[in-house]
């Protein structure tokens, strides 16, 4: 390998693994995927996203890592060695710079979202749901919402945490948040599924959650469905083409996307188990939409039996999965200015924390000064940000990484990567990610386009 190695190399298969699934696992899992599987009836959504995960997600994800593992550098400059080492044009290089752009505009909004969480641990620590009625959980949502200078405070301590993080660098920081926090996560969070199981309405959630009813299936929850697999594997903007490129040279990319994949999907359903169970034993509302944990969790909390501890473990829980998923979203960009050779990893993150903090600012100041600010296609500049990133340009990234994986880069190079020359699931991978995966994120993506012109034309 003539590429350089500076930012080290993972110590082993398994620390990528928990890196990438520390990537994967955060609020789109434990904030986003059961709200949203709220708000679609529960079981036929679950099916069809499992299936985006399966057909879409896992295929892009393997492509990702290739693009990392070959190119051993940060997004921009693996794209640029993979695009010479084709013959393809230099504008695939925009593929990287698109990345690191889209990774800071999502950690801007992200934060503010984690911020809310960390206030939450804070309110829960200090036995501050206690008894809290449904109406004065929601004023107290509202009141925090309302405050910009708490929010902004938040936003703040969540940047500066990420930042710390990737500033000590990848086998030091990033290695800590896959060796230490995803177990802990993970145990915090069967943890709740325990207390779901004896104090909750199980039955009612598992039979929500896996139920298959088939009217429920709507032509939006299957695009819905479509775009939360790229935001739940951190597909398409080089995260995880950065983290694939600390991969060991010998580990097997297929297998070991495929356990990322599983550990991310597995997460995301036993986070649903662990808070359903909750909102059906205290008859809350499955689809009450974002606000799911926020404001329907503290009533429970504040009436169950050791509330104030299983509170303090969920929200802590939630900070937790949200700051190994921010850390992916800062590294390629401070990566790639590392590579410059004109900045260390402290400075690389205080240039890009800043950028992403200020841009944060504006999406704090959607809930409160800024909540009449709508200029962005009609949407605050919260929506905005998740609108552009989930919807645009998470799938257009993640299509156009699967068009030039399948058809850029020479066969010969793919097998070497792949450790699996003639072996058929490599024939089906390449024919998924030739045709199928582009062309169902193509799907997904002229919806996106056409749901919000059809909105400002109010021809819905
Ligand atoms: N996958 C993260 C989540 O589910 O919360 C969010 C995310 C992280 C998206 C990193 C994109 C990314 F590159």
């Amino acid at each position: 390998m003539l590429q350089r190695k500076m930012h080290g190399v993972w110590k082993s298969r398994w620390t990528f693994v928990l890196a990438a699934t520390g990537s994967a696992v955060g609020l789109g899992n434990i904030w986003k995927f059961p709200y949203i599987t709220g708000e679609n009836g529960g079981g036929a959504f679950v099916l069809v996203y499992l299936a985006c995960i399966a057909v879409i997600g896992l295929p892009i994800m393997i492509a990702e890592v290739l693009i990392g593992r070959r190119g051993r550098q940060s997004p921009i400059n693996s794209m640029r060695y993979v695009t010479e080492e084709a013959g393809a044009q230099p504008t695939w290089v925009g593929l990287g710079w698109m990345g690191v752009v889209t990774g800071l505009l999502i950690l801007s909004f992200y934060s503010v979202v984690a911020g809310w969480a960390l206030q939450y641990s804070v309110s829960a620590v200090s036995n501050g749901f206690a008894g809290i009625s449904g109406s004065q959980a929601s004023a107290r949502f509202g009141e925090l919402l309302g405050n910009p200078s708490r929010l902004i405070l938040w936003h703040s301590v969540f940047i500066l945490m990420t930042t710390a993080v990737v500033a000590t660098g990848v086998t030091r920081g990033l290695g800590m948040v896959a060796r230490v926090l995803m177990p802990l996560l993970v145990v915090m969070l069967i943890l709740l599924v325990g207390y779901g199981l004896f104090q909750g309405n199980f039955a009612e959630a598992f039979s929500f959650m896996f139920s298959f009813k088939y009217d429920h299936l709507s032509w939006h929850g299957v695009l819905t469905a479509m775009g939360h697999a790229f935001f739940t594997l951190s597909l398409g903007m080089g995260a995880i083409m950065a983290y694939g490129a600390y991969m060991p040279d010998h580990a097997n990319v297929g297998q070991t996307v495929i356990t990322v994949g599983i550990l991310d999907t597995v997460i995301a359903l036993v986070a649903g188990l662990a808070i359903f169970p909750i909102v059906f034993a205290n008859g809350l509302e499955a689809s009450s939409g974002p606000g799911l944990i926020f404001e329907s969790l503290p009533i429970a909390f504040g009436a169950m039996s050791g509330g104030h501890i299983f509170g303090t473990v969920f929200f802590v829980l939630v900070v937790i999965a949200a700051w190994s998923s921010a850390v992916s979203l800062i590294e390629p960009g401070v990566a790639w200015l590392v590579e410059t050779g004109k900045f260390n990893r402290l400075t690389a993150n205080v240039i890009l924390g800043g950028v992403s903090w200020l841009i944060g600012v504006a999406a704090a100041l959607s809930f409160n000064l800024l909540s009449e600010f709508k200029w962005l296609l009609g949407m605050t500049p919260f929506d905005f940000l998740d609108f552009m990133t989930s919807r645009v340009l998470l799938p257009l990234g993640g299509m156009l990484i699967s068009l030039f994986v399948a058809w850029y880069i020479k066969k010969e190079v793919i097998e070497e990567e792949m450790d699996a020359e003639g072996h058929p699931m490599l024939e089906i991978w390449l024919f998924l990610i030739k045709w199928i995966s582009p062309a169902l994120v193509a799907i997904v993506f002229v919806w996106a386009l056409w749901g919000s012109i059809a909105k400002l034309l109010g021809v819905e």
